[in-house]
């Protein structure tokens, strides 16, 4: 047993040594961000955006493995996306991929404006509703010039060669990039030069967009290094070579094409023989080392190694590509706001749910990783298993026991399918949720605040036993604004004001959301508000004014009068989940009961209830809602929500 762990530890050491350093010697996909613009305008039609959104995101990734370069349309009218997505001519695929990683990450963040643009070092997105493939020059067209060193006059000489042979060298050959060394005369230096087109201009608009770039960019010196970011185009000069390599098998023009070649081949000889010693090394140091300190009884290889090879977490990217039949159209189950969710199945014929998330992590992996570890020992009977994630594949990807039932939404608001909920039924779902979040707040081993419970976050298992889905994602997300956004714009029934307008976030905030889908459960009516901020006739407010006048019945949901539960009961215990359902959505949080008394109210039906305070949103003319709409209409026109510079998410997530 001693001897197989060792040898199993020994060959990840192997094999991760070999990742660091195959992995090290590749290019860079320089993912730094230049600059990003958001449009003023906001999208048309939130309903009709969003899905084209997330299309265009879909194809583009698909397409960005096996291009440089992928315009996308999706959608029709004022709702429809245009994507344009390239990666700069020195990036390797893989390279590539890294850096649309990165930036697709950002792109969201102009949601819910109807489009923007990113530039970063190694690649560049666009996103609009109208047609700019043929763009080459706008008005925010711009120059960031790196002001640290002044350079003397010889590498200023020597730039703007460099920059006018960019100009020629990247219509020469159509394919709109070039990239330039050119020394200094008197030293060993030089100055290296990157210009790049869009593929989607004609070359007379390429030919004008990098002559101004390549004119407007010298602006910029003395100044040790500069980048124009036109509409079309981008050019950057530099005295540090951030260029990649040339790669082997390109058609490269260059002159010293061979001695390129041949260069590479050396090095990659002698990367291979610096590998092998390395590793023989350090493989004499860490196997000293594991037993020096496997005797003292702790090594984290061990854990690590565990972790790596626990093949019930770490699923391949190919076997979820498999399992969902490459992310067959027909698989989809629906989409939300970490992503789209697919059924999949596995070739031992287990069902699963395929989350392909919107934000890719790949940059922190490890981060991500423990993450999903930690959540996926977070193990209740009325929460969604996790069953582990493609934490290090191309995209970031979380797989979930499979719930065919969908979820709580399908039925309850559902004219038809409502009728299958007899309050039996939601009184059990009720209770279920309500342990499920006790669990979450109280009795895991990390305090775990949801942050998103709504009716469409509940699954139903066979038997309609409630499971809720999608917890503690929300920490690995705390700096994603798309997730900030789309939150907003689709849960705003069902969030706290204190968290709304001020970011405040404790274990109430849940407990307003359930409040809120207590009141939704006997109504059978959603508490639904979109973008127009119009609280005065919500189902909280309604629910509110009925219960002071004590008319309550009239927002029971008529499906379940058709039960044949007797009706006095009925009305007794729905009354006093409405009740209970006020308490939780009271104004001020330190009024609200805790989960775990709400539960004690729920399950105790002869104890007296103290009276609901006034929940929020009842006056329309209140300081909390001007605020909050004060904020709304911050983020989402404000001409600093336009730069991702000055948008902090500290606002929302304070901690
Ligand atoms: C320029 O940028 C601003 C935000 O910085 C944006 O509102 C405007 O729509 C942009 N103009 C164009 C033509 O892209
Ligand atoms: C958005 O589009 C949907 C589907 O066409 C439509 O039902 C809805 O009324 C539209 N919303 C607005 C605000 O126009
Ligand atoms: C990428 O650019 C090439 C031209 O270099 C073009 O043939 C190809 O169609 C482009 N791909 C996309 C998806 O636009
Ligand atoms: C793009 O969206 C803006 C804002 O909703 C709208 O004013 C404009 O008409 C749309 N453009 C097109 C071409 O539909
Ligand atoms: C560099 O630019 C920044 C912002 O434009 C400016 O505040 C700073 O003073 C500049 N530094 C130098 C050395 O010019
Ligand atoms: C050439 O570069 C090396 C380091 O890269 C430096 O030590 C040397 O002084 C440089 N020579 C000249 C003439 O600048
Ligand atoms: C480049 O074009 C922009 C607008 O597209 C303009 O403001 C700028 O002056 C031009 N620069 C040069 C050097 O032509
Ligand atoms: C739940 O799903 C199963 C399998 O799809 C189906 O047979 C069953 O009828 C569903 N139950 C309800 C109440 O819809
Ligand atoms: C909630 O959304 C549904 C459709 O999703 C719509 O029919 C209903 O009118 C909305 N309710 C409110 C109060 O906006």
């Amino acid at each position: 047993m001693m001897k197989s762990i060792d040898t199993r530890s020994m060959l990840i050491i192997v094999l991760m040594v070999m990742l660091l350093l195959v992995s090290g010697s590749e290019g860079d996909a320089r993912v730094q961000i230049v600059n990003m613009y958001c449009d003023k305008g906001l999208e048309n039609n939130q309903t009709l955006f969003i899905p084209n959104f997330v299309r265009a995101m879909e194809i583009t990734s698909t397409q960005m493995r096996t291009s440089h370069n992928v315009t996308i349309t999706v959608g029709t009218g004022p709702n429809k996306n245009y994507a344009l997505t390239q990666c700069y001519g020195d990036l390797s695929s893989e390279d590539c991929l890294l850096c649309y990683a990165a930036i697709r990450t950002y792109i969201p963040g102009c949601y819910p404006q109807s489009g923007g643009r990113i530039y970063l070092d190694g690649c560049y997105m666009r996103l609009q509703n109208y047609s700019f493939f043929e763009e080459y020059k706008g008005p925010n067209d711009t120059i960031v010039c790196e002001n640290t060193t002044t350079k003397g006059i010889l590498f200023q000489e020597s730039t703007r060669e460099a920059v006018a042979n960019a100009v020629t060298d990247a219509l020469r050959y159509d394919n709109y990039f070039s990239r330039q060394e050119v020394a200094v005369a008197g030293t060993n230096k030089s100055v290296y030069v990157l210009a790049e087109c869009w593929k989607t201009l004609s070359p007379s608009s390429c030919r004008a967009c990098l002559v101004n770039a390549s004119e407007w960019i010298t602006k910029c010196l003395p100044w040790s290094e500069g980048r124009a970011l036109n509409t079309g185009c981008i050019m950057r000069y530099s005295d540090t070579n951030f260029l990649n390599p040339v790669p082997v098998q390109s058609s490269s023009r260059s002159s010293n094409h061979k001695g390129k070649i041949i260069t590479i081949t050396v090095s990659v000889v002698s990367s291979v023989v610096v590998l092998a010693v390395a590793l023989m090394i350090f493989l004499y140091i860490s196997k000293r080392r594991y037993i020096k300190q496997k005797r003292k009884g702790s090594f984290n290889a061990e854990k690590l190694a565990k972790i790596l090879t626990d093949s019930s977490l770490n699923f391949k990217y190919s076997t979820i590509e498999k399992a969902t039949g490459n992310w067959d159209e027909s698989n989809k189950l629906g989409q939300g706001g970490f992503g789209t969710v697919y059924k999949g199945v596995l070739s031992d014929g287990r069902e699963i749910a395929v989350k392909r998330l919107f934000v890719n992590n790949k940059f922190r992996a490890a981060d991500f990783y423990n993450e999903v570890n930690m959540i996926s020992g977070v193990e209740h009977k009325n929460l969604v298993r996790l069953l582990g994630c493609s934490c290090s594949g191309p995209e970031s990807i979380l797989v979930y026991e499979y719930l065919p039932n969908m979820s709580l939404n399908l039925f309850l608001f559902d004219e038809i399918k409502g009728r299958e909920l007899s309050w039996e039924k939601r009184y059990e779902i009720i209770i279920g949720v309500a342990e499920g979040l006790v669990y979450l707040h109280e009795n895991s081993k990390s305090r775990i605040i949801h942050r998103d419970i709504k009716a469409s976050n509940i699954l139903l298992d066979l038997r309609l036993r409630a499971k809720i889905a999608d917890f503690g994602l929300a920490r690995s997300f705390q700096d994603d604004k798309s997730h900030i956004s789309t939150a907003i714009a689709g849960t705003l029934g069902y969030m706290a004001p204190e968290y709304l307008a001020h970011g405040q976030l404790t274990e109430k905030v849940d407990v307003y959301s359930f409040g809120v889908l207590l009141l939704e459960m006997v109504s059978g009516t959603e508490n639904n508000r979109s973008k127009t901020i119009d609280y005065t006739d919500s189902l909280v407010s309604t629910a509110w004014k009925h219960f002071k006048r004590g008319t309550i019945e009239e927002i029971f949901d008529p499906n379940l009068m058709m039960h044949s539960y007797p009706n006095i009961l009925l009305k007794k215990d729905a009354i006093r989940v409405v009740h209970i359902g006020l308490l939780c959505v009271q104004e001020a949080p330190s009024l609200r009961p805790s989960m775990s008394t709400a539960l004690k109210m729920l399950a105790k039906d002869d104890e007296p209830l103290p009276a609901p305070s006034s929940p929020p949103f009842t006056d329309e003319k209140t300081m909390e809602l001007n605020n909050i709409t004060q904020k709304l209409l911050h983020y989402s026109e404000g001409d600093d929500a336009s730069s991702i510079a000055t948008v902090t998410h500290s606002e929302f997530f304070p901690r």
